[in-house]
Protein backbone atom coordinates (compact mmCIF):
# COMPACT_ATOMS: atom_id res chain seq x y z
CA UNK A 1 0.00 0.00 0.00
CA UNK A 2 1.16 3.72 -1.21
CA UNK A 3 2.08 5.81 2.28
CA UNK A 4 -0.29 9.06 2.49
CA UNK A 5 1.50 12.06 2.01
CA UNK A 6 1.68 14.78 5.12
CA UNK A 7 2.81 18.07 3.99
CA UNK A 8 3.63 20.64 6.71
CA UNK A 9 6.15 23.39 6.88
CA UNK A 10 7.70 26.35 9.06
CA UNK A 11 8.27 30.15 8.13
CA UNK A 12 12.09 30.34 8.17
CA UNK A 13 11.97 33.44 11.04
CA UNK A 14 13.93 32.25 13.65
CA UNK A 15 15.42 29.28 15.90
CA UNK A 16 13.48 26.76 16.53
CA UNK A 17 12.39 26.23 20.61
CA UNK A 18 11.14 24.07 22.95
CA UNK A 19 7.48 25.37 21.95
CA UNK A 20 8.19 24.01 18.23
CA UNK A 21 9.88 20.36 19.58
CA UNK A 22 6.26 19.88 21.76
CA UNK A 23 4.19 21.53 19.40
CA UNK A 24 5.25 19.84 15.98
CA UNK A 25 8.76 18.57 15.67
CA UNK A 26 8.38 15.56 17.64
CA UNK A 27 5.28 14.50 15.81
CA UNK A 28 7.42 14.97 12.96
CA UNK A 29 9.90 12.49 13.63
CA UNK A 30 7.31 10.07 14.47
CA UNK A 31 5.16 10.22 11.26
CA UNK A 32 8.33 10.18 8.83
CA UNK A 33 7.64 6.37 9.26
CA UNK A 34 4.58 5.69 8.39
CA UNK A 35 3.91 8.81 5.74
CA UNK A 36 5.36 10.35 2.88
CA UNK A 37 6.33 13.16 4.68
CA UNK A 38 7.28 16.94 2.79
CA UNK A 39 8.21 19.62 5.01
CA UNK A 40 8.90 22.98 3.22
CA UNK A 41 10.63 25.68 4.54
CA UNK A 42 8.15 28.42 3.95
CA UNK A 43 10.50 31.51 3.15
CA UNK A 44 7.78 32.57 0.21
CA UNK A 45 5.34 33.03 3.17
CA UNK A 46 8.29 34.55 5.12
CA UNK A 47 8.53 37.19 3.14
CA UNK A 48 5.05 38.21 3.41
CA UNK A 49 5.62 39.93 6.54
CA UNK A 50 9.31 40.15 6.40
CA UNK A 51 9.71 41.68 2.89
CA UNK A 52 11.64 44.67 3.90
CA UNK A 53 14.33 42.12 5.72
CA UNK A 54 14.70 39.24 2.74
CA UNK A 55 18.34 38.72 4.70
CA UNK A 56 16.92 37.72 7.57
CA UNK A 57 14.64 35.20 6.20
CA UNK A 58 17.87 34.20 3.93
CA UNK A 59 20.14 33.65 6.70
CA UNK A 60 16.88 31.33 8.86
CA UNK A 61 16.64 28.83 5.73
CA UNK A 62 19.83 26.64 7.09
CA UNK A 63 19.23 27.43 10.57
CA UNK A 64 15.75 26.22 10.25
CA UNK A 65 17.06 23.14 8.12
CA UNK A 66 19.68 22.47 11.12
CA UNK A 67 16.85 22.56 13.67
CA UNK A 68 15.14 20.10 11.48
CA UNK A 69 18.11 17.84 11.62
CA UNK A 70 19.16 18.05 15.16
CA UNK A 71 15.99 17.14 16.64
CA UNK A 72 15.94 13.70 13.44
CA UNK A 73 14.13 14.60 10.84
CA UNK A 74 15.83 12.24 8.38
CA UNK A 75 16.39 13.59 4.93
CA UNK A 76 16.28 9.69 3.48
CA UNK A 77 12.42 9.76 5.56
CA UNK A 78 11.31 13.33 4.98
CA UNK A 79 11.85 15.33 1.52
CA UNK A 80 12.14 18.81 3.25
CA UNK A 81 11.99 21.29 -0.06
CA UNK A 82 12.61 25.21 -0.28
CA UNK A 83 9.38 26.97 -1.07
CA UNK A 84 10.82 29.55 -2.74
CA UNK A 85 12.43 26.85 -5.33
CA UNK A 86 9.32 25.48 -6.69
CA UNK A 87 7.83 28.73 -8.92
CA UNK A 88 4.92 25.72 -9.67
CA UNK A 89 3.52 27.10 -5.98
CA UNK A 90 3.23 30.74 -7.28
CA UNK A 91 1.85 29.51 -10.69
CA UNK A 92 -0.96 27.71 -8.30
CA UNK A 93 -1.48 30.60 -6.43
CA UNK A 94 -2.55 32.77 -9.10
CA UNK A 95 -5.30 30.92 -10.37
CA UNK A 96 -6.67 29.56 -6.98
CA UNK A 97 -6.69 33.80 -6.23
CA UNK A 98 -9.49 33.64 -8.82
CA UNK A 99 -11.29 31.13 -6.42
CA UNK A 100 -11.43 33.23 -3.71
CA UNK A 101 -13.35 36.78 -2.36
CA UNK A 102 -11.30 39.19 -1.05
CA UNK A 103 -13.98 38.79 1.54
CA UNK A 104 -13.38 35.65 2.94
CA UNK A 105 -9.79 35.89 3.11
CA UNK A 106 -9.74 39.21 5.21
CA UNK A 107 -12.16 36.98 7.40
CA UNK A 108 -9.92 34.37 7.74
CA UNK A 109 -9.48 34.34 11.64
CA UNK A 110 -5.84 33.69 11.50
CA UNK A 111 -5.12 36.07 8.93
CA UNK A 112 -7.44 38.47 11.20
CA UNK A 113 -5.42 38.10 14.12
CA UNK A 114 -2.20 38.78 12.82
CA UNK A 115 -3.07 42.10 10.60
CA UNK A 116 -4.44 42.80 13.85
CA UNK A 117 -1.07 41.67 15.89
CA UNK A 118 1.02 43.04 13.08
CA UNK A 119 -0.49 46.67 13.46
CA UNK A 120 -1.19 46.82 9.73
CA UNK A 121 -4.56 49.25 9.80
CA UNK A 122 -5.73 50.16 6.71
CA UNK A 123 -2.48 49.27 4.36
CA UNK A 124 -2.98 45.75 4.79
CA UNK A 125 0.19 44.33 2.30
CA UNK A 126 -1.97 42.31 -0.42
CA UNK A 127 0.68 39.67 -0.67
CA UNK A 128 -0.20 38.82 3.37
CA UNK A 129 -3.94 39.23 3.02
CA UNK A 130 -3.31 36.23 0.31
CA UNK A 131 -1.21 34.50 2.19
CA UNK A 132 -4.00 31.63 2.91
CA UNK A 133 -3.92 31.03 -0.82
CA UNK A 134 -0.59 30.48 -1.19
CA UNK A 135 -0.54 27.91 1.59
CA UNK A 136 -3.33 26.16 -0.48
CA UNK A 137 -0.92 25.79 -3.21
CA UNK A 138 1.62 24.90 -0.77
CA UNK A 139 -0.43 21.63 0.01
CA UNK A 140 -1.91 20.61 -3.19
CA UNK A 141 0.61 20.84 -4.75
CA UNK A 142 2.18 17.81 -3.43
CA UNK A 143 -0.78 15.83 -3.24
CA UNK A 144 -1.08 15.88 0.56
CA UNK A 145 -3.49 13.69 2.11
CA UNK A 146 -2.77 15.60 5.69
CA UNK A 147 -1.46 18.23 7.21
CA UNK A 148 -0.31 18.17 10.93
CA UNK A 149 -1.25 21.54 12.42
CA UNK A 150 -1.73 23.25 15.48
CA UNK A 151 -5.14 24.76 16.10
CA UNK A 152 -3.96 28.47 14.80
CA UNK A 153 -3.39 26.70 11.00
CA UNK A 154 -6.92 25.32 11.39
CA UNK A 155 -8.48 27.85 9.33
CA UNK A 156 -5.97 27.70 6.38
CA UNK A 157 -6.57 24.14 6.42
CA UNK A 158 -10.33 24.99 6.16
CA UNK A 159 -9.57 27.72 3.23
CA UNK A 160 -7.64 25.30 1.53
CA UNK A 161 -10.11 22.48 1.35
CA UNK A 162 -12.87 25.45 0.50
CA UNK A 163 -10.77 26.12 -2.61
CA UNK A 164 -9.61 22.70 -3.64
CA UNK A 165 -13.78 21.72 -3.63
CA UNK A 166 -14.17 25.14 -5.83
CA UNK A 167 -11.23 24.56 -8.02
CA UNK A 168 -12.80 20.67 -8.26
CA UNK A 169 -16.47 21.20 -8.81
CA UNK A 170 -15.61 24.09 -11.38
CA UNK A 171 -13.34 21.86 -13.49
CA UNK A 172 -13.36 18.68 -12.59
CA UNK A 173 -11.80 16.53 -10.18
CA UNK A 174 -8.14 17.03 -9.89
CA UNK A 175 -6.83 18.52 -7.05
CA UNK A 176 -6.54 16.56 -3.50
CA UNK A 177 -8.84 17.13 -0.71
CA UNK A 178 -6.24 17.51 2.28
CA UNK A 179 -7.72 16.82 6.13
CA UNK A 180 -6.34 18.40 8.92
CA UNK A 181 -4.20 16.21 11.18
CA UNK A 182 -4.75 17.15 14.92
CA UNK A 183 -2.74 14.55 17.02
CA UNK A 184 -1.95 15.62 20.90
CA UNK A 185 -0.72 18.95 19.82
CA UNK A 186 0.91 20.33 22.98
CA UNK A 187 1.28 23.59 24.11
CA UNK A 188 4.56 25.41 26.35
CA UNK A 189 4.05 28.21 28.18
CA UNK A 190 7.12 30.51 28.02
CA UNK A 191 9.50 30.82 30.72
CA UNK A 192 7.50 34.09 31.77
CA UNK A 193 4.31 32.00 32.02
CA UNK A 194 2.90 33.16 29.10
CA UNK A 195 0.60 31.13 27.79
CA UNK A 196 2.76 30.35 24.55
CA UNK A 197 6.29 30.32 24.17
CA UNK A 198 7.06 32.84 21.14
CA UNK A 199 10.30 34.34 19.69
CA UNK A 200 8.98 38.00 19.85
CA UNK A 201 7.85 37.17 23.37
CA UNK A 202 11.43 36.44 24.46
CA UNK A 203 10.03 33.93 26.65
CA UNK A 204 12.14 30.92 24.86
CA UNK A 205 14.50 27.88 25.61
CA UNK A 206 15.72 27.19 21.92
CA UNK A 207 16.62 23.69 20.70
CA UNK A 208 20.28 25.34 20.07
CA UNK A 209 21.14 27.39 23.63
CA UNK A 210 23.78 26.44 25.27
CA UNK A 211 24.09 24.31 28.36
CA UNK A 212 24.65 28.05 30.28
CA UNK A 213 21.96 29.21 28.54
CA UNK A 214 19.23 26.85 29.84
CA UNK A 215 20.37 27.12 33.21
CA UNK A 216 20.34 30.82 33.09
CA UNK A 217 16.88 31.04 31.81
CA UNK A 218 15.84 28.05 33.73
CA UNK A 219 16.79 29.75 37.08
CA UNK A 220 15.01 32.83 36.35
CA UNK A 221 11.81 31.32 35.12
CA UNK A 222 8.34 32.62 36.53
CA UNK A 223 6.51 29.98 39.05
CA UNK A 224 3.76 30.65 41.81
CA UNK A 225 3.72 34.49 42.30
CA UNK A 226 1.84 33.74 45.52
CA UNK A 227 4.46 31.56 46.95
CA UNK A 228 7.06 33.82 49.19
CA UNK A 229 8.95 31.49 51.16
CA UNK A 230 10.02 27.80 50.41
CA UNK A 231 7.66 26.78 53.44
CA UNK A 232 4.54 28.01 51.81
CA UNK A 233 2.34 26.07 50.17
CA UNK A 234 2.95 26.43 46.11
CA UNK A 235 0.50 25.93 43.19
CA UNK A 236 2.02 23.10 40.70
CA UNK A 237 -1.37 23.51 38.30
CA UNK A 238 -0.18 26.40 35.85
CA UNK A 239 3.53 26.84 36.69
CA UNK A 240 5.57 26.40 33.81
CA UNK A 241 8.36 24.67 35.74
CA UNK A 242 6.19 21.68 36.46
CA UNK A 243 3.98 21.60 33.08
CA UNK A 244 8.27 21.63 31.82
CA UNK A 245 8.83 18.87 34.34
CA UNK A 246 5.99 16.77 33.25
CA UNK A 247 6.74 17.35 29.56
CA UNK A 248 10.10 16.60 29.92
CA UNK A 249 11.55 14.44 32.58
CA UNK A 250 11.32 10.93 31.81
CA UNK A 251 11.52 9.68 35.71
CA UNK A 252 7.74 10.20 36.60
CA UNK A 253 7.84 9.37 39.88
CA UNK A 254 10.15 11.97 40.76
CA UNK A 255 7.86 14.71 39.28
CA UNK A 256 5.07 13.22 41.44
CA UNK A 257 7.22 13.63 44.59
CA UNK A 258 7.99 17.08 43.76
CA UNK A 259 4.83 18.01 43.05
CA UNK A 260 3.43 16.70 46.50
CA UNK A 261 5.93 18.36 48.32
CA UNK A 262 6.02 21.54 46.73
CA UNK A 263 1.92 22.03 48.00
CA UNK A 264 3.00 21.12 51.04
CA UNK A 265 5.81 23.34 51.10
CA UNK A 266 8.62 21.24 51.61
CA UNK A 267 10.67 21.99 48.87
CA UNK A 268 12.16 25.00 47.35
CA UNK A 269 12.14 26.56 43.98
CA UNK A 270 15.84 26.58 43.49
CA UNK A 271 16.22 22.80 43.95
CA UNK A 272 12.92 22.23 41.23
CA UNK A 273 14.53 24.62 38.86
CA UNK A 274 18.36 22.98 39.31
CA UNK A 275 16.99 19.33 38.63
CA UNK A 276 14.64 20.75 35.80
CA UNK A 277 17.82 22.55 33.81
CA UNK A 278 19.46 19.02 34.33
CA UNK A 279 16.39 17.51 32.25
CA UNK A 280 16.14 20.02 29.83
CA UNK A 281 20.05 19.49 28.95
CA UNK A 282 19.57 15.94 29.06
CA UNK A 283 17.02 16.43 26.44
CA UNK A 284 18.95 18.70 24.38
CA UNK A 285 22.32 17.46 24.26
CA UNK A 286 21.77 14.72 21.53
CA UNK A 287 19.78 17.85 19.81
CA UNK A 288 22.87 20.00 19.92
CA UNK A 289 25.44 17.72 19.31
CA UNK A 290 23.46 16.29 16.03
CA UNK A 291 23.62 20.28 15.31
CA UNK A 292 27.41 20.49 15.20
CA UNK A 293 27.82 17.34 13.34
CA UNK A 294 25.39 18.74 10.47
CA UNK A 295 27.12 22.88 11.26
CA UNK A 296 30.33 21.35 10.48
CA UNK A 297 29.35 20.51 6.95
CA UNK A 298 27.15 22.79 5.40
CA UNK A 299 27.73 21.50 2.09
CA UNK A 300 25.42 18.78 3.31
CA UNK A 301 22.78 20.56 4.38
CA UNK A 302 22.97 22.50 1.36
CA UNK A 303 22.86 19.47 -0.62
CA UNK A 304 19.50 17.45 1.68
CA UNK A 305 18.00 21.33 0.63
CA UNK A 306 18.83 20.92 -3.26
CA UNK A 307 17.61 16.96 -3.07
CA UNK A 308 14.46 17.21 -1.55
CA UNK A 309 13.22 20.45 -3.11
CA UNK A 310 14.56 19.00 -6.40
CA UNK A 311 12.79 15.73 -5.41
CA UNK A 312 9.08 17.57 -5.08
CA UNK A 313 9.53 19.85 -7.59
CA UNK A 314 9.03 16.83 -9.97
CA UNK A 315 5.55 16.19 -7.86
CA UNK A 316 4.70 19.76 -8.09
CA UNK A 317 5.21 19.37 -11.81
CA UNK A 318 2.76 16.76 -12.07
CA UNK A 319 0.12 18.65 -10.54
CA UNK A 320 0.70 21.80 -12.24
CA UNK A 321 0.47 20.10 -15.60
CA UNK A 322 -3.16 18.68 -14.81
CA UNK A 323 -4.14 21.72 -13.48
CA UNK A 324 -2.99 23.69 -16.79
CA UNK A 325 -4.77 20.70 -19.01
CA UNK A 326 -7.76 21.37 -16.34
CA UNK A 327 -7.93 25.33 -17.16
CA UNK A 328 -7.53 24.85 -20.70
CA UNK A 329 -4.05 26.80 -21.29
CA UNK A 330 -2.22 23.53 -22.24
CA UNK A 331 -1.71 25.19 -25.58
CA UNK A 332 1.13 23.87 -27.52
N1 LIG B 1 1.63 28.99 8.00
C1 LIG B 1 2.52 28.07 8.64
C2 LIG B 1 3.06 28.74 9.90
O1 LIG B 1 3.04 29.94 10.01
C3 LIG B 1 3.68 27.66 7.76
C4 LIG B 1 3.26 26.98 6.50
C5 LIG B 1 3.46 27.42 5.22
C6 LIG B 1 2.55 25.75 6.39
N2 LIG B 1 2.92 26.57 4.32
C7 LIG B 1 2.37 25.53 4.99
C8 LIG B 1 2.04 24.84 7.31
C9 LIG B 1 1.66 24.41 4.53
C10 LIG B 1 1.33 23.72 6.86
C11 LIG B 1 1.16 23.51 5.47
O2 LIG B 1 3.51 28.05 10.78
Amino acid sequence: MTKKRILTGDRPTGKLHLGHYVGSLKNRVKLQDSYDQFVMIADVQALTDNFEHPEEVRENIRELALDYLAVGIDPKKTTILVQSMIPEIAELTVFYLNLVTLDRVLRNPTVKDEIKQKGFGKNIPAGFAMYPVSQAADITAFNADLVPVGADQLPMIEQTREIVRKFNSLYGEVLVEPKALIGEVARLPGTDGKTKMGKSLGNCIFLSDSKEEVERKVMGMYTDPTRIHPTDPGHTEGNPVFIYHRTFNPNKEEVTVFEKRYREGKIGDIEIKKRLAEVLNDFLEPIRKRRKDYEIKPREVDQILIDGTQRARIVAKETMAKVRKTLKIDYF
